[in-house]
C-alpha cells in the first residue's frame, strides 16, 4: 500500500470546501463510523469496590468448581474470542495450562465488572437499565462466585470427562470465518519511532467477475512482529494499522453508489451480516479507504492488510436493500433517566426491495447529494439528515 501524501492534503479542514461532495460525505460516513471504544466514557478505576461473592449463597460447593466443568464453558462464551492466538487479548486462554497462571489475575479482571479494566470489556451495569442483549459476554453473579471460588482454591483442573463444551476450531487461528475471496493490499513499512500518519490508500484491485453478496468481512493485519518473546504483548505492540475506514466500488462509480464496510480496527473480530441483508460486493470494485491510521509499535514493521469476504450463494437475493440514508447524527438521542422500557426505533437505512419505499428513499438521497454540494458548515447537513429522516418516517407512516 502506497501512501500518497498529496491527497492527505485535500483533507485537511480548510481543503474540505473544495471538494466538498467528497470531503463532506466522507465527514459524515466518519461520523457514522467512530468505534464506539474511541467515544465511551469509562468510569475511572478506583471509584467502586470488587463485586465477591461467596459460592455458598449460590449453593456452590467452592471445593466442587474446576476448569473442566465450571470455569471453561465461561471462558469459551466470554473470553476465547480475544483471547486466543492472533486474538486481541494479550495471551491465549484457550486450554487449562495456559489459563491456570492467570487464575489470580482472572478473578480480579472480571471481579471489576463493569469499571475500566474489566474482562470481559462490556461496560453495562446490571443494576440499572436495558439488560437484554444479543452475545451479552458479561457474566452473572454466580459466574463471578464460580470464578473466585475456583481461583481460591488453587484453580484446580478437575476430570477430564467433564471438559464438554468446545471452542469453534476456526477461533484458533487465521481466519474465523471462510473467505472465498481474500484480497491484499501491498506491504508497507511503519518506522519504530515514527509519528501517528493519516491518510489514503492506493486503490486496491478485487478481482472478482460477478456481484456477490457478503455474508461475513474480516480484516487481518499480517505483520512481522513476533507473537512471542517481545515481552510485549499488548494490542498496540502487535499491530500497525489502528484503523481504516473504507469502501468499494467499481472504478469510476460515485462514492455514494459505493459499498461502506464496518470500519476495521486494531484487534477487531469478524463482522457478520443478517441473512436478510448480504452487503454488495461489485464486480470489478477496488477497496478505497480516505482514512488509515498507522501508529508506531516502537519497531521496525512490516505489514500489510488482508480483506477476507465470504459470499452467501450466487443465487443469493437479499430481501432489503441498502440505501444511504443517515439516521439522525448519533448525538440526538433522546433518553429519559430512571425510565424502564425505552426504546429507539430507527429505520430508513434497510427498506423492503421493490417497494415505494426504495422509490422515495433514493429520491431523498438525491436530494441529499444536491444539498451537500451546495452547503459548507458541516452542522447543517446534520440538520439535513434529520429532517430526511422524518420525511422517511412520515412517508412510511401514511402507508
Ligand atoms: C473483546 C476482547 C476481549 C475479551 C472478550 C476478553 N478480553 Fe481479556 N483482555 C483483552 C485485552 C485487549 C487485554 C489487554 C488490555 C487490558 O488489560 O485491558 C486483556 C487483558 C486481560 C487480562 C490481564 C492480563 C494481564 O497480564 O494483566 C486478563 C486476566 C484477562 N484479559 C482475562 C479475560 C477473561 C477471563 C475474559 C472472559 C471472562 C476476557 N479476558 C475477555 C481483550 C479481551
Amino acid at each position: 500500500m502506497t501512501m500518497n501524501r498529496a491527497t492527505v492534503d485535500r483533507l485537511i479542514p480548510g481543503a474540505l470546501a473544495s471538494s466538498a461532495v467528497i470531503g463532506i460525505a466522507l465527514a459524515a460516513a466518519a461520523l457514522l463510523c467512530v468505534p464506539a471504544a474511541l467515544t465511551a466514557q469509562g468510569h475511572m478505576p478506583g471509584d467502586h469496590e470488587p463485586h465477591l461473592f461467596a459460592a455458598a449463597d449460590f449453593g456452590i460447593d467452592p471445593t466442587g468448581v474446576t476448569f473442566n466443568k465450571d470455569i471453561w464453558p465461561i471462558l469459551v462464551r466470554s473470553c476465547v474470542n480475544c483471547h486466543r492466538v492472533g486474538g486481541a487479548g494479550p495471551m491465549p486462554l484457550t486450554s487449562y495450562q495456559e489459563v491456570r497462571r492467570y487464575a489470580g489475575r482472572i478473578k480480579a479482571k472480571t471481579a471489576i465488572r463493569d469499571r475500566r479494566g474489566a474482562m470481559p470489556p462490556w461496560y453495562v451495569e446490571k443494576d440499572i437499565g436495558i439488560q437484554q442483549f444479543q452475545q451479552d459476554p458479561s457474566l452473572t453473579d454466580e459466574e463471578l462466585a464460580m470464578i473466585q471460588a475456583w481461583a481460591d482454591n488453587g484453580a484446580p483442573e478437575g476430570d477430564l470427562a467433564d471438559l464438554t463444551v468446545e471452542v469453534d476450531p476456526r477461533s484458533e487461528d487465521g481466519w474465523r470465518i471462510e473467505p472465498d475471496l481474500v484480497v491484499s493490499s501491498a506491504e508497507f513499512l511503519v518506522k519504530g519511532g515514527a509519528a501517528d500518519w493519516w491518510g489514503e490508500i492506493e486503490p486496491i484491485d478485487v478481482p472478482l467477475e460477478q456481484d456477490r453478496y457478503v455474508k461475513a468481512v474480516e480484516i487481518r493485519e499480517v505483520n512481522d512482529v513476533p507473537t512471542q518473546g517481545t515481552g510485549r504483548q499488548t494490542v498496540g505492540s502487535r499491530w500497525v494499522v489502528h484503523h481504516l475506514i473504507y469502501s468499494t466500488r467499481p472504478p469510476g462509480a460515485h462514492l455514494l453508489e459505493g459499498t461502506f464496510w464496518p470500519v476495521h480496527e486494531v484487534g477487531r473480530n469478524p463482522d457478520f451480516f443478517s441473512e436478510e441483508r448480504g452487503r454488495l460486493l461489485k464486480a470489478g470494485s477496488q477497496i478505497t479507504s480516505q482514512s488509515i491510521h498507522l501508529h508506531s509499535n516502537g519497531r521496525d514493521t512490516r505489514s500489510h492488510l488482508e480483506f477476507g469476504f465470504e459470499f452467501f450463494p450466487e443465487d443469493y437475493e437479499p430481501e432489503y436493500e441498502t440505501a444511504r440514508v443517515g439516521l439522525a447524527d448519533g448525538l440526538n438521542i433522546s433518553i429519559v433517566p430512571n425510565r424502564d422500557g425505552q426504546e429507539l426505533h430507527a429505520f430508513g437505512d434497510s427498506v423492503r426491495q421493490g417497494t415505494d419505499e426504495v422509490r422515495v428513499l433514493l429520491e431523498l438521497r438525491r436530494k441529499l447529494e444536491v444539498f451537500v454540494a451546495r452547503s459548507r458548515p458541516l452542522h447543517s447537513i446534520q440538520k439535513l439528515r434529520i429532517k430526511v429522516v422524518l420525511r422517511a418516517l412520515r412517508v412510511a407512516q401514511l402507508r
